[in-house]
């Protein structure tokens, strides 16, 4: 596999599986000078960590994030930096009894008939353990943006129960254990969660990310689109089946006029009435909120037997016993977050690459 790598100026790499000793990233072309240290990464890797509610899997890793390079006395030195995570809670044995068997809504049978050999250890390369090393590059890329950029993540829909979008509290976000924004939402997806958790099922969400404060002009036509490189970030994500920008699918039942953002200069400057677009037109930021959402299928871990296949083409029925997550949806939220970072890094970059100017307010 040579496509471990995403972004083109500002380049994550990641590495490991779930049940090696350890994972990690390279984050290359990261500009110099700039301050960073574990400890403006670990606050991120905290908000993914696994085993904090009984929402989701109680695996137990304290995803301890170590800067093995390319930071000198707090500042990047401009060369690659490697962050690692050691696995501390890997349990091989809670695995043992689907070596054989290929468990049905993961990669399992896809990465057999690719590749013709099977690391049956919590799902190998992929496993969502992944994600934490997007996170911890995202902790980088924020830093690459600087504050000026800000980048909030919710979880907006689980299951067939929407927030309503009239009561939305940022502020509300990181008060439960869903990074719900809507406070009446919280105790009905914790009873509707419970009872899919104890009927060992699980459930699909819907997860919205915000980037305010980025600033007009990133993103560049045609193959360099800001929304399609978006796209692509996010949909990478394990067992997300959908992606939108702005309206996105609804936008196919609006008319154009319900769908314009109509535009008018108010003290001198441009300012726009809607935003259906979701803050970029034509591939290129206009300096509104760029907004996305992805949808997250249903754990496929689940305790009710599916039909399936051994690696011998012998039908069988799985399940999954110990760990299981109701609803992986809630720990997407700083993952996605994290790939809107980088992706937003990365075209900061190229925009000052290619025009020789940084967009961003002085
Ligand atoms: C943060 C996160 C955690 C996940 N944890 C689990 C899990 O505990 N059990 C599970 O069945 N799938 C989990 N997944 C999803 C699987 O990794 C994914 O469905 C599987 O690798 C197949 O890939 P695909 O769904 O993208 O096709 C998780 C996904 C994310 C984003």
């Amino acid at each position: 596999m040579s496509d471990n790598s995403f972004g083109h100026l500002f380049r994550v790499t990641t590495w490991g599986e779930s049940h090696g000793p350890a994972i990690g990233c390279v984050v290359d072309g990261c500009p110099p000078r700039i301050a960073l240290s574990e400890a403006d990464i670990q606050p991120w890797l905290d908000q993914r960590r696994p085993g904090q509610s009984k929402f989701t899997t109680q695996r137990q890793e304290p995803d301890t994030v170590e800067i093995l390079s390319g930071v000198f006395e707090g500042k990047t030195t401009g060369t690659p930096i490697s962050l690692l995570i050691r696995n501390v809670d890997q349990r091989s044995r809670d695995y043992g009894d689907i070596a054989e068997r290929y468990r049905p809504g993961h990669a399992d049978v896809a990465y057999d008939l690719k590749y013709g050999i099977r690391d049956y250890r919590g799902g190998g390369r992929s496993s969502a353990r992944e994600t934490a090393m997007r996170v911890a590059a995202g902790a980088v890329a924020r830093q690459v943006l600087g504050a000026g950029v800000r980048i909030r993540g919710a979880l907006v829909q689980v299951g067939t129960h929407a927030v309503d979008r009239a009561r939305w509290d940022w502020d509300a976000v990181g008060d439960n254990p869903f990074f719900c924004p809507d406070p009446q939402m919280v105790p009905v997806w914790e009873e509707y969660l419970g009872a899919v958790r104890k009927a060992g099922s699980s459930v699909g969400a819907v997860v919205e990310i915000m980037a305010e404060g980025v600033p007009p002009g990133l993103g560049a036509p045609i193959y360099g689109k800001l929304d399609s490189d978006l796209a692509m970030a996010l949909m990478s994500i394990n067992a997300v089946k959908g992606v939108e920008i702005g309206d996105g699918f609804a936008a196919a039942a609006l008319t154009g006029e319900e769908n314009a953002d109509p535009m008018r200069m108010e003290d001198g400057r441009l300012v726009f009435d809607a935003n259906h677009a979701g803050g970029v037109l034509g591939g290129i930021s206009t300096g509104q909120p760029l907004v996305a959402r992805f949808a997250v299928k249903p754990t496929s871990s689940i305790l009710t037997p599916v039909p399936s296949v051994t690696r011998s083409r012998e039908n069988v029925a799985v399940s999954t016993r110990g760990r299981h997550d109701p609803c992986v949806g809630i720990r997407a939220v700083p993952v996605g977050e994290a790939m809107m970072a980088c992706v937003l890094a990365d075209h900061l970059l190229r925009h000052r690459g290619q025009t020789g100017h940084d967009p961003r307010p002085a």
